[in-house]
């Protein structure tokens, strides 16, 4: 990874245009893109140690890269179980320090694993999603998570969501997006003295400005017809 980045740089002056109407879509429809296969396997290897693990809160540690945040948080919350998910072999499987018994570090695509976790009706006590990909140019906006089909899938997870980004932009999309299912996040400049993760850290340097959102999305209600987790 660079030493140093650059500001994100987008043609968006603004919130997308069809933000609201896009996530609005997305709640209220079902997103039926077949399973990867890894991204199942993945899953039943999460729900078999889950289930060994016992009845213990669970937090998500999501696009976590090198899984450097998810050591942090396993180590921090020894009573929880913690499952960091990355779709990047090569940065999964890196090397930076030992994996504590409470946490499980994962390959698999989120877009299936979200879907996967939801309709086995997963809650989630946490949810980190710490400098997601911003995809900057408004054409690109179903590629953020905010704007994406899985979307309600993510909100149907509950917990407390503590989203970071160099991006302003995203997280107020972010926060626009949770608002069309009446949640209300607080959206902060982020003043952190000891980086979280990677990339948290490049930016620090860099000197860019950083955000925090966080939004409890544990009493939110959505009629959605699930179409069921087959765990043969
Ligand atoms: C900018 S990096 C941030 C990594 C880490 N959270 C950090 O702050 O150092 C974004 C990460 O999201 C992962 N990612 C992007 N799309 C994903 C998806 N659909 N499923 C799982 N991981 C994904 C990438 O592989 C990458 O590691």
């Amino acid at each position: 990874m660079e030493m140093h980045s650059r500001s994100v740089l987008s043609n968006q002056l603004g919130p997308h245009h069809n933000l609201l109407k896009i996530v609005s879509k997305h709640r209220d429809s079902v997103f039926a893109k077949p399973y990867a296969a890894h991204s199942q396997a993945a899953f039943r290897q999460a729900h078999q140690w889950l289930q060994e693990r016992g009845d213990r809160a669970l937090i998500f540690d999501s696009c976590c890269g090198v899984g450097q945040s998810s050591r942090q948080l396993a180590r921090a919350h020894p009573e929880c179980s913690v499952i960091g998910v990355d779709k990047s072999e090569h940065r999964i499987q890196r090397e930076v320090g030992e994996v504590p018994d409470n946490l499980l570090l994962l390959r698999a695509d989120l877009n299936d694993f979200y879907r996967l976790a939801a309709e086995a009706q997963w809650r989630l006590h946490k949810h980190f999603i710490l400098y997601p990909n911003p995809w900057p140019k408004s054409a690109h906006l179903g590629r953020r998570w905010h704007g994406a089909p899985v979307f309600p899938s993510m909100v149907d997870l509950g917990g407390v969501i503590e989203l970071r980004t160099n991006w302003s932009l995203y997280a107020q999309e972010f926060k626009l997006a949770l608002s069309c299912y009446n949640v209300d996040a607080e959206l902060t400049p982020l003043t952190t003295e000891e980086p979280m993760t990677p990339f948290e850290a490049k930016y620090q340097r860099s000197g860019q400005s950083l955000w925090r959102l966080i939004a409890d999305v544990s009493a939110t209600h959505r009629e959605e017809p699930h179409t069921g987790y087959n765990r043969d």
